[in-house]
């Protein structure tokens, strides 16, 4: 009596014959997620932190537009941070360590690298007295909407 050859390949071989094309699929699959994921996050401000942007006021407002203009090409898009500069929306520059006053002397006489590895800030004169205090408004608006709140200095 001769046994018959089993021609019923079951379930678990099929899936180890097709392994290496859904491996494939699984990395192709993978990396157009990435690419579209990486083309999302806007050229040039890849934003280090994550920042919630709340209704903001009027002269939150008009901070918005001049912090576009004059700061976010190093600060990144609504102060998350880019290649240029370190994010504002961070505890640092919290108001009671960075106080409004050190934001107008930031952008009046710039910044000598200290806190980050970003470089110099250079001064930003064409930023007058009113247009500072909008940015500043906006940015502490940001700031209190992601849960950064004055903590007071310590010097130690
Ligand atoms: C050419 C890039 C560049 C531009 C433009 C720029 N910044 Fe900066 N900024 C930096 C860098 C880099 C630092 C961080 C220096 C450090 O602490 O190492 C910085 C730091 C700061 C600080 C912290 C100051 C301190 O005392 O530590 C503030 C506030 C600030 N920037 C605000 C602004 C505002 C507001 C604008 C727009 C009017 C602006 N920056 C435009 C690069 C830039």
């Amino acid at each position: 009596m001769s046994k018959k050859p089993v021609k019923k390949i079951n379930f678990v071989e099929r899936i180890r014959e097709k392994l290496p094309a859904l491996l494939v699929l699984a990395v192709v699959v993978g990396g157009v997620l990435v690419f579209i994921y990486q083309s999302t996050n806007q050229a040039g401000s890849a934003a280090l932190v994550d920042v919630k942007v709340p209704a903001l006021s009027a002269i939150g407002t008009q901070g918005k537009t001049a912090f576009a203009k004059n700061c976010a090409q190093c600060h990144g898009d609504n102060a998350a941070g880019g290649q240029g500069g370190p994010p504002l929306i961070h505890k640092i520059y919290n108001p009671g360590h960075h106080a409004d006053g050190a934001f107008w002397l930031a952008m009046q006489r710039g910044v000598s690298q200290h806190h980050w590895r970003f470089g110099n800030m250079p001064p930003q004169p064409q930023v007058g007295e009113d247009v500072a205090k909008a940015i500043i408004a906006y940015v502490r608006e940001l700031q209190a909407a992601n849960g950064i709140s004055y903590q007071p200095h310590r010097m130690n």
